[in-house]
C-alpha cells in the first residue's frame, strides 16, 4: 500500500460544495475521504455516493449507537451504497448488530474506542470511568474485535498497546488525532505526527483540519507525505 492509500482526508467543511472542491483540489493525489456527522445534514450521504461513483474510497464516520435491531437496519441500508468503512460505537452488542446488518457487503465495520479529544481528566469529570485511558481503549478494542469488528478507531497513544494484543494484531486500525510537525493541536489531546502513528502500527491515518483548513490543501497533503517518507 502506498502512503497515498494510507491517508484518509476528513472532509470536515461546512458544505458539500466545499467538500467537493476540496476533493477536486486533491484529484490524482488523495483517493480516500471521510464523511462525518458535520456533512450528514447537508447532503453528505449523496456526496459519499458521488465519490464512490468516481472510484474514490469512502469512509462513512457516523459512530452509530442504538439498540441492536435499529443498528442492524441502519447498517444494512447504508451498506447498499458499498462504502469502504463505516464506524459504530465499540460496545459489543452494537458491533455485533452492525456486522449482522452488513451481511455479505464488503463494507468494513470499524469500532470507535475512545474519542481522541478525550483524556483522563475528561473521563473523570464527565464519564466517571475508572482506569488508564490506554488500558480502557485496548479493552474496548479487544471486545469489539471479538464481537466481529474488522478493525478499530484508536488514537496514536493507544496504537502500540492495541497492536500488541493478539486479537488486534492483524486488524485494521484507523488513527485520527494526527498532527504534522509544526501544526496546531486544536481540540485533539492524544496526538502524534503521521510518521510516528504509522511507525506505531496505524493502518490508516485520518487527517482533517491540517489539510482542509490549509491555504493550499494539496501542498499540505504533499507535505504530510514528504514528512512520512523522509523519516
Ligand atoms: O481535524 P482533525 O484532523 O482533528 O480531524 C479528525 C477527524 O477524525 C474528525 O473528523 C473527527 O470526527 C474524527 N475522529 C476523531 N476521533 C475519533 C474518531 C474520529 O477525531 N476517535
Amino acid at each position: 500500500m502506498s502512503d497515498r492509500d494510507k491517508i484518509i482526508v476528513a472532509l470536515d467543511v461546512e458544505s458539500c460544495d466545499k467538500a467537493l472542491k476540496l476533493v477536486e483540489s486533491l484529484d490524482g493525489y488523495a483517493n480516500f475521504f471521510k464523511i462525518g456527522l458535520g456533512l450528514i445534514g447537508r447532503g453528505g450521504l449523496e456526496l459519499a455516493s458521488t465519490l464512490k461513483k468516481r472510484g474514490l474510497h469512502v469512509f462513512l464516520d457516523l459512530k452509530l449507537f442504538d439498540i441492536s435491531n435499529t443498528i442492524k437496519n441502519a447498517v444494512s441500508g447504508l451498506c447498499e451504497a458499498k462504502f469502504d468503512f463505516l464506524t459504530v460505537q465499540g460496545d459489543p452488542q452494537v458491533v455485533k448488530a452492525a456486522v449482522e446488518g452488513r451481511g455479505k457487503s464488503n463494507t468494513k465495520i470499524l469500532a470507535v474506542t475512545f474519542l481522541t479529544s478525550l483524556d483522563r481528566k475528561d473521563l473523570d469529570q464527565n464519564l466517571i470511568i475508572p482506569g488508564e485511558v490506554q488500558t480502557l481503549a485496548c479493552s474496548r478494542a479487544e471486545k469489539a474485535i471479538l464481537a466481529g469488528a474488522d478493525g478499530v478507531i484508536a488514537s496514536p497513544k493507544e496504537l502500540s498497546i492495541i497492536r500488541e494484543n493478539s486479537l488486534c494484531m492483524t486488524k485494521i486500525i484507523v488513527t485520527p488525532g494526527i498532527r504534522p510537525t509544526n501544526s496546531a493541536i486544536d481540540d485533539q489531546k492524544r496526538v502524534a505526527t503521521p510518521y510516528e502513528a504509522l511507525k506505531m502500527g496505524a493502518s490508516y491515518l485520518v487527517i482533517g483540519r491540517p489539510i482542509c483548513q490549509a491555504n493550499d490543501p494539496l501542498a499540505a497533503y504533499e507535505e504530510i507525505k514528504t514528512q512520512i517518507s523522509n523519516n
